[in-house]
């Protein structure tokens, strides 16, 4: 029983030898698995960079040919005999295009002063459909253009979250928007808010639209990123909304989850911590709005 004595004497050995081959094996299964994961997200970058730039120059050519063309309408106004309601038409269109360049330059400042790490909430106590409901009521009638049904739900014996109005209704406009801008004629968006176990309100904005895969999901969460960003693109944008969005709820110490199945239908729900003690009694402590009358 030669060999027999032999493994009996020797297992320890053996058993350091088989844990270092299998070390080996594991140190070079995880390299190989990280070096796979930077070259995807080194091509998913560059490819978003390229499209940035056609999506980006597009979106501050479009406003500022309307601006440079329309008010170059108005200067001529004295040859071309314009008639009043004709240059009130062309400042409706310059002022329009004035403000989405000014939306196009805050997103970028807005995103570029989150990756810095420099930006600051001006948070207060609130009550969830306070900041909820002027964004739905605001996208009505964009809804009605798309022909997209647009209703909503909030459970009001929710109590209030710590939070930035100005800031929560720029990541649910943008949410709603989206759920309108990628769903078909005649399919649904629906907002609804309920209380979830542990102490949190949960948000949700759901639609029937377009929807995307997981891989899409994670190039629509990218700075800039738009799935189909290439020159066949049928909606407008920049890519910053979704991410900025994520970015401001977790700056208020919130959860932001996608979840979609392709030609099915997009589900966002954003989780943000309620203030226990605050009740709806104490709704007449929240601060009265500037120009509204106290009831
Ligand atoms: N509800 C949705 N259904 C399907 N695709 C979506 C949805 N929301 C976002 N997306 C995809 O994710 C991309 C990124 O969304 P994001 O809001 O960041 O940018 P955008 O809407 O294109 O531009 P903007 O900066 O004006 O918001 C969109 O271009 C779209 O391709
Ligand atoms: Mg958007």
């Amino acid at each position: 029983m030669i060999n027999g004595s032999y493994n009996q004497s020797r297992p320890s050995s053996l058993m350091n030898e088989y844990a270092s081959l299998l070390g080996g094996a594991v140190l070079r299964h995880r390299t190989h698995v990280a070096e796979h994961s930077a070259r995807i997200e080194a091509e998913l970058a560059s490819r978003i960079k390229s499209e940035f730039i056609a999506n980006m120059s597009h979106e501050l050519r479009t406003p500022l040919n309307t601006i440079i063309g329309f008010s170059k309408l108005i200067a001529q106004q004295d040859h071309r005999s314009a008639s009043r309601d004709e240059v009130i038409a062309h400042a409706h269109l310059i002022q329009d295009a004035a403000g989405h360049l000014l939306a196009v330059i805050n997103d970028i400042l807005d995103i570029s002063k989150i990756q810095s790490g420099k930006f600051a909430l001006n948070s207060r106590e609130v009550f969830v459909d306070e900041f909820l409901e002027p964004c739905v009521h605001g996208l009505v009638l964009a809804a009605k253009d798309a022909k997209v049904t647009l209703t909503c739900s909030f459970d009001d014996t929710l109590s209030a979250i710590l939070g930035d109005t100005v800031k929560l209704r720029q990541v649910f406009i943008n949410l709603i928007t989206n759920a309108i801008k990628f769903t078909p004629e005649g399919g649904t968006v629906t907002v609804t808010a309920r209380p979830h176990v542990r102490g949190r309100v949960l948000i949700s904005v759901r639609d029937s639209g377009v929807g995307m895969t997981e891989e899409e999901i994670q190039v629509a969460v990218t700075p800039f990123g738009q799935v189909d960003g290439g020159r066949n693109r049928w909606r407008e944008g920049t890519g910053l909304g979704l991410p900025i969005a994520r970015a401001l709820v977790q700056l208020h110490g919130g959860d932001f989850e996608i979840k979609s199945e392709k030609g099915v239908g997009t589900e966002v729900i954003v989780s943000l911590p309620l203030i226990v003690e605050a009740s709806k009694d104490q709704r007449s402590k929240a601060p009265v709005l500037v120009g509204q009358t106290a009831p």
